[in-house]
């Protein structure tokens, strides 16, 4: 079964503790934490503050997105904070090779992330190093976009090479992800589903929400 990573982007951040809590008590697998510097994205969200108060109520893995330019200068903070994934930006830094060296020593597992524009050669390079490859699905900055649908044939590239230079490294994907897009992307090699609008909404709670993505992953078998 893939895992699910709420993003909490989407949950009212009056009350994030219990947000974190309903997606525990509805099995999350992890929880996707966005960080934006207004600079890399078009928006401004979260920070090492909010990571570090997550951390104290949640024992979930925390996957942190980071959505800034120069992830080098912030990853040691990340961590110490507590995060337990840290993804960067292929296009946010020149050095990624040595970003992934910084994020290893800091004992934390490796993720890198790419646009919907860029192309999949920096996993060629760069896969044999990463814990987790993060293929976008929607252009970042903002919760609540449309799935691109060119991205499940993107999916089925990452995959392949996945499947050829680690195959233990994860498939994430990030944007517009729903109960109808989830079991495409699952096809086409997802392992891991980040979810935000569709996980925490005004339409119904964040576990029948869960278990409906579940369902649907299921029946797609
Ligand atoms: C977008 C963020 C996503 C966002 C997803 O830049 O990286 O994690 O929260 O939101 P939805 O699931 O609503 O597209
Ligand atoms: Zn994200």
């Amino acid at each position: 079964m893939p895992l699910i990573a709420p993003s909490i982007l989407a949950a009212d951040f009056g009350y994030l503790a219990q947000a974190v809590s309903q997606a525990q008590a509805a099995s999350a697998d992890r929880i996707h934490v966005d960080v934006m510097d207004g600079r890399f994205v078009p928006n401004i969200s979260i920070g090492l503050v909010v990571l570090r108060a997550l951390r104290r109520i949640t024992e979930l893995p925390l996957d942190v997105h980071l959505m800034i330019v120069e992830p080098e200068k912030y990853l040691p903070a990340f961590a110490q904070a507590g995060a337990d994934i840290l993804i960067f930006h292929a296009e946010a830094t020149p050095h990624a090779h040595r970003a992934l060296e910084l994020i290893k020593e800091s004992g934390t597992q490796a993720g890198l992330a790419v646009n919907p524009g860029t192309p999949l050669g920096v996993y060629e390079e760069l896969l044999p190093d990463i814990d987790q490859a993060l293929l976008m699905t929607v252009n970042p900055g903002f919760g609540g976009q449309r799935f691109i649908e060119r991205s499940l044939e993107r999916l089925s590239r990452l995959r392949a090479l996945r499947d050829k230079l680690n195959p233990e490294c994860l498939i994430e994907v990030d944007g517009g992800i729903d109960a109808q897009t989830a079991p495409q992307a699952v096809r086409s090699g997802a392992d891991i589903l980040v979810a935000g609008s569709a996980i925490f909404n005004d339409q119904d709670t964040v576990s029948r929400n869960i278990a409906l993505l579940r369902r649907n992953l299921a029946a797609a078998g």
